[in-house]
């Protein structure tokens, strides 16, 4: 099968050589029996990618399953996977078919392999290698003809060196290794995938796509995704539900999904050679005139508090104390009245018409706690307000459903039922 057209059929979006490759490999390898390991982090589409191997199989016709080897307790996923005989534990009350007896002709997703305990691992490697296979508490072996994918967002070689992982097993699985790459080795595409999601979530929710300015773009494109298109499938649909604008900027992202603003940092790339693009310059600049704005505005919140206070300014070489306020005038190359005097931001204070003294200010330990708490008011204060608007844009999204609107905000329904009582949202 061509590659475009295997795109097509599976809604695989991505145009970068990495996700290319792992396409290829899959497509070619899927016609055979062998058995695949899918390495990748969580959220690239390994599971996907087994589905795509399987369908392309001679199997295709008969069953596949995905089993998640990290969610099934370790007490039961023998008898899940090879099934039990009857009294062979407590609450064996039956017989019981395992997968390997159900899925028989078929195909088998094994994810989060390096969670399997170290017994079904043996088990696993015989059926592998002899396609036989014992029921819990059962003597004769029964056979099987069941092709396995396993998938990994471990590196198994630190499990074999800890004593976690057979490697025997671990060769028997990697006959034909399959690297999925994650969204930020394949940044390119993450446009693409944006667009698409918008596209469908736009049908979901009858409303306009969203769009993204230029610098918005770069903001996606730069942050690291450690839940990769899964993630990137989620903030599209909470910001299709809960963002107002459109044609998001990057602001409008920022509110929705705070942690983003991380890449906004200044990377290894941008400290160590010229920004590529003029518009990642731009980012950066306004970046950092936010928080010069920050700092002004603390600027005159601390001149403010002298005032009011009644507080003084401090004096050259008589502020050494643990105070880091004060010591961070005492370390100001142009000396402590200067920094505030000559601020343009602060023309506020006229230290002659007060008829200051020149004894130093001390902002001891009570004024700086009183300082933090105000701070964090307001921070909480502005978390409640964003936190509130939300809830009232999802809740009004979904016409009062609470179901549908915990989902979207990722709450549980019995967070979302605290909020709205904590809020008085209730009609
Ligand atoms: N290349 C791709 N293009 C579009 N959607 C994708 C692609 N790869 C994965 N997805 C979607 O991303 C989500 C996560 O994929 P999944 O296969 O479950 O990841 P994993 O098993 O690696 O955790 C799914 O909703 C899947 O449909
Ligand atoms: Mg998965």
């Amino acid at each position: 099968m061509e590659l475009q057209s295997a795109k097509q059929r599976f809604g695989i979006i991505g145009q970068s050589d990495s996700l290319n490759r792992a396409l290829a490999t899959a497509i070619r390898v899927s016609p055979t029996d062998l058995t695949v390991l899918i390495q990748g982090e969580s959220g690239v589409g390994k599971e996907v990618f087994s589905r795509i191997i399987h369908d392309l199989s001679k199997r295709k016709h008969e069953p596949f399953i995905a089993i998640n080897c990290g969610a099934i307790p370790e007490g039961t996923i023998n008898s899940e996977l090879f099934g039990h005989e009857k009294g062979s534990f407590t609450g064996a009350i039956g017989d019981r078919k395992g997968y390997f007896e159900t899925v028989n002709g078929g195909t088998i997703f094994l994810d989060e392999i390096g969670e399997m305990p170290l017994d079904t691992q043996a088990y696993l490697l015989r059926v592998l290698e002899t396609g036989e296979f014992i029921r819990v508490g059962a003597s004769k072996s029964l056979t099987t003809d069941v092709r396995v994918i396993a998938a990994t967002n471990i590196n198994l070689e630190e499990y074999i060196k800890k004593g976690k992982f057979r490697e025997d097993l671990y060769y028997r699985l990697n006959t034909v290794p399959i690297k999925v790459p994650s969204l930020y080795e394949r940044q390119e595409d993450t446009i693409m995938l944006f667009r698409k999601f918008a596209r469908d979530f736009a049908e979901k929710y009858k409303t306009n796509s969203l769009q993204l300015t230029d610098n918005a773009k770069i903001l996606l494109k730069r942050y690291r995704w450690p839940g990769n298109i899964r993630e990137l499938k989620n903030l599209v649909e909470q910001l299709s539900v809960l963002s107002d604008e459109k044609n998001l900027d990057v602001m409008d992202i920022i509110d929705i999904a705070p942690h983003l603003a991380q890449s906004m940092l200044p990377s290894k790339s941008l400290s160590d050679k010229i920004p590529e693009s003029m518009s990642e310059r731009d980012v950066f600049y306004n970046f950092l005139i936010d928080m010069k704005r920050d700092i002004s505005q603390l600027k005159t919140f601390v001149t403010q508090l002298i005032s009011t206070n009644k507080l003084e300014f401090p004096q050259e070489g008589e502020t050494k104390s643990y105070n880091p306020i004060a010591s961070y005038y005492n370390d100001t190359p142009l000396g402590k009245n200067v920094a505030f005097q000559k601020d343009e931001y602060l023309p506020l204070y006229d230290e002659e018409e007060k008829g200051l003294s020149t004894k130093p200010i001390l902002l001891d330990k009570y004024q700086i706690d009183s300082y933090q708490k105000v701070e964090i008011v307001e921070d909480n204060l502005k978390l409640e307000d964003m936190e509130k608007g939300m809830i009232i844009k999802a809740l009004k999204k979904f016409a009062g459903k609470r179901k549908e609107a915990a989902e979207i905000l990722g709450i549980s329904e019995r967070t979302l039922y605290r909020k709205i009582k904590q809020f008085d949202l209730e009609e």
